[in-house]
């Protein structure tokens, strides 16, 4: 019998790479402790409406992608594939309209989306989200994107486009959505068939189809910045005088619609060039009929998400440092089996002092013990009948070969000094 496999889409991030995601969380912990974001914990799994009324019902991802079933209680749950619905529901439910506005909120953990897996998209992937709840402000616009651009920056980053649209609002959308299937009509048979579906329902969409021909009749389509409203264009001028102003390359990119449907003016993306067809490390942008569609008063909202595995790669691909790779300081080798007691204790000193330490627990010789030694640490710290009688340890030094004895109280304080 075959042994049973994980999932197709999902992986797992192993020893060899861990310490890389602690890196890069611990960065994200650091930005938005920087820029006044406080971190939440929420559900993995939601009611599978939060999705369908807060993302829409005609996105792919509503559509097609959801993991959604049945619980024991025949309620319908869908696991989380994305936050930002999410993060307005616990808004509204935790009234956190009534603390200090806008609420700046940030998470990080996994999403699942049951899409075509490939590299740099997975069925379970990670999203490190922030949102800023409460307020108009084109201001907190600039501040989000700034967020993520410093995120990248940080991780030090480079090659990467921000890409940046204004998808108007419920005012001057009917509008042009109008005039764009009019221009689209007399060519409505040459759109392929997802597209022909999306003529109807969801005709923005038709701008992001990466298929050559729909590329094609879209090319000379009428651009939303047109049809912007005063208030919107008013808010797309401020955050771009903004963006101008901290010296932010942007480009404008009138086919940016973004796949989930509650965006409302702001919509934005960075991507990167070394990341093939997935190319977005963030995706984001503005959202002020959310809370409404889910049920709540109205309660503007901008926030981005970053995929980690896409960042990760991008880093890895560009030879970005990760910081120091973890790595054991001692192994403590016990020259006879009698002195394995000894061992034992001195590791668990050493580590209460903060140096990493190991030990063999599969009862290998005083040769294996020092192989093991030189491929996982820094120095041999050996225990022996003749160490034990003077109180000492001999300490080799893995990679220059030497050796010393020293008593506990000295081994600790080298190895500290080292840190
Ligand atoms: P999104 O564009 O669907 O937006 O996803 C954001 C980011 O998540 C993408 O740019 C990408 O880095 C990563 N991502 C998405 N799907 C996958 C996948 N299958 N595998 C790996 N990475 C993936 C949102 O989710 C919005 N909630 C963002 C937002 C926050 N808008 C406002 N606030």
């Amino acid at each position: 019998m075959e042994a049973v496999k994980a999932p197709r889409g999902t992986r797992d991030i192993l020893g060899g790479e861990s310490w890389k995601w602690a890196y890069v969380t611990q960065k994200c912990r650091e930005v938005a402790d920087d820029y006044g974001y406080k971190e939440v914990y929420l559900p993995i799994f939601e009611h599978t409406e939060l999705f369908c009324r807060g993302v829409g019902e005609t996105t792919d991802v509503v559509e097609k992608e959801m993991y959604t079933f049945t619980d024991k209680g025949g309620r319908s749950i869908t696991l989380r594939p994305e936050l930002t619905a999410s993060m307005v529901r616990s808004y509204l439910e935790n009234e956190m309209g009534k603390g200090a506005q806008p609420a700046k909120l940030w998470s990080i953990g996994p999403m699942f989306r049951y899409e075509r897996p490939q590299k740099g998209r997975y069925r379970q992937f990670v999203q490190m989200d922030i949102e800023a709840l409460g307020a108009q402000d084109a201001f907190v616009d600039l501040e989000v994107i700034d967020f993520s651009m410093e995120l990248y920056r940080r991780l030090g980053l480079s090659n990467l486009q921000v890409i940046l649209n204004s998808v108007g609002c419920p005012k001057c959308r009917p509008v042009y959505r109008k005039a764009l299937q009019e221009y689209l009509r007399p060519r409505y048979d040459e759109l392929c068939d997802t597209c022909k579906s999306r003529y109807d329902r969801n005709p923005l969409r038709i701008l992001d189809c990466k298929s050559p021909i729909c590329k094609e009749v879209t090319e000379g389509a009428p651009s939303v910045m047109e049809y912007l409203c005063d208030e919107c264009k008013e808010h797309f001028e401020q955050l771009r005088r903004g963006l101008d102003r901290i010296g932010a390359t942007v480009v404008l990119d009138k086919r940016l619609v973004r796949g989930l449907d509650y965006y409302t003016k702001t919509a934005y993306e960075i991507q990167s060039g070394d990341l093939g067809s997935q190319n977005a490390v963030c995706g984001g942008g503005r959202y002020d009929n959310l809370a409404e569609a889910i049920g709540g008063p109205h309660v503007p909202g901008v926030g981005f998400a970053s995929g980690l595995e896409r960042v990760i790669i991008t880093m890895e691909a560009q030879g970005c440092s990760f910081g120091r790779k973890p790595e054991t300081k001692a192994y403590v080798v016990a020259a006879e089996p009698s002195a394995r007691i000894e061992a034992a204790a001195l590791a668990r000193e050493l580590r209460m002092h903060r140096i990493s330490a190991d030990l063999d627990y599969m009862g290998r010789g005083m040769k294996g013990q020092m192989k093991s030694a030189g491929n996982t640490a820094n120095y041999a710290c050996i225990l022996g009948a003749s160490e034990l009688e003077k109180g000492v340890v001999t300490v080799k030094d893995m990679s220059a070969g030497t050796q010393e004895e020293l008593t506990t109280e000295q081994l600790i304080n080298k190895l500290k000094a080292q840190q």
